[in-house]
């Protein structure tokens, strides 16, 4: 089975990150979606402060984690009804490991998305099926995988389609895991949780959150599940005996980056503001951008090989990812991430203008 997994992607970018260094002003790496700007202050030190740490943590979170999660659910995303929370290391852990800890054998993922969703299935020696965003035209299968604000296309989803793909999950008594990651960055368009939309059953729904990005925590390895009490007691137990806890300094440290909002819309203003200042440059030089209106990324086209747009971005010393990475819808496509300080992307403008 491992010998089946792919190439990790990011190997076939390294000569053209090679190319963008060798830049005289050097490299502007607009590649991987790796937050730069600081972990809050106040995160910090709730991490220093917890630093002696003799003793074991608890898989399912301290009971402050668990109710700061509660709350968060509760107030942010409009959970209602019976469901249970559960801490873990980072989501692309779980992404990664949920197929083979549920026995899924059939997993649809979304025909343009983040790479590991496709790699937990062959890790469960599942079968994925890329599917369109629309629901009603998805098969039967165990589990199938939303994403919204999507990685990479910045697409949000409409309370519609949410609803459509619960109804595909009700209908077929499959598990739908909703990865809302980039869940607080909205800019022009402002995304639902999928926990809004259950009415109080969340029977097989779950919602994924990380901190990663929202609270610039991605150092930490900090995220969380929402949803299903059984279906969530059921990953606890298995969790428990496979050692996956989140470690106590961390934990802490999430309970109080979940208390603050503040930090969350000051990020979002930074990436929005950079959204903003690529996007005409990236425009006057014959890039047409689709979707983004959430999240950390532009994707956009010039109606060429994805390489092609990623070589001539290189030669100006700016590293952008090709499409092809997020499947073969996008093979025309660049992504460009939205992690780098302003004075990258004001730089990155000055060297598109030139
Ligand atoms: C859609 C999506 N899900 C999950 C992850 C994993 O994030 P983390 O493991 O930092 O929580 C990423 C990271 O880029 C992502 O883009």
């Amino acid at each position: 089975m491992r010998s089946s997994l792919p190439d990790f992607p990011w190997d076939a970018l390294a000569p053209y990150g090679d190319k963008a260094r060798a830049h005289p002003g050097g490299i502007i790496d607009l590649s991987a979606g790796t937050p730069v700007d600081p972990t809050p202050e106040f995160i910090q030190a709730a991490l220093r402060e917890a630093s002696n740490s003799p003793s074991y943590p608890l898989t399912a979170g301290t009971p402050e984690l668990r109710s700061a999660i509660i709350t968060w659910a509760k107030s942010r995303i409009g959970a209602t009804g019976d469901f249970d929370v559960l801490p873990v290391i980072g989501s692309k852990e779980l992404v990664a490991w949920l197929p083979t800890i549920l026995e899924s054998k059939k997993i649809l993922i979304p025909e343009i998305a983040y790479p590991t969703y496709h790699v937990g299935a062959l890790i469960a020696e599942a079968e994925s099926v890329p599917v369109e965003i629309d629901a009603k035209s998805w098969p039967s299968a165990d589990l199938a995988w939303m994403n919204s604000p999507s990685n990479p296309t910045g697409r949000v989803h409409s309370v519609e389609e949410i609803k459509d793909c619960i109804s595909w999950s009700r209908a077929n008594n499959s598990v739908l895991i909703s990865d809302e990651c980039y869940f607080e960055f909205d800019h022009t368009a402002v995304s639902t949780s999928v926990m809004a939309l259950t009415a109080g059953d969340n029977t097989n729904i779950l919602a994924v959150h990380s901190l990663s990005k929202r609270s610039s925590m991605a150092g930490y390895r900090a995220a969380f599940m929402v949803g299903d009490s059984s279906l969530i007691a059921k990953i606890r137990e298995l969790r428990k005996h496979a050692g996956m806890m989140v470690s106590l300094p961390v934990q802490k440290a999430m309970t109080v980056a979940l208390k603050d909002d503040s930090h969350v819309a000051e990020q979002r203003g930074r990436y929005n503001t950079r959204r903003e200042t690529l996007r005409p440059a990236l425009e006057a030089c014959g890039f047409r951008i689709e979707f983004s209106n959430a999240g950390l990324y532009i994707w956009c086209t010039r109606d060429e090989d994805a390489w092609i747009s990623v070589d001539w971005l290189a030669q100006r010393g700016i590293l952008a990812t090709p499409g092809s990475f997020y499947g073969d819808k996008g093979k025309n496509h660049i992504r460009i991430a939205l992690t780098a300080t302003d004075a990258a992307i004001d730089q990155a403008v000055t060297r598109l203008k030139a």
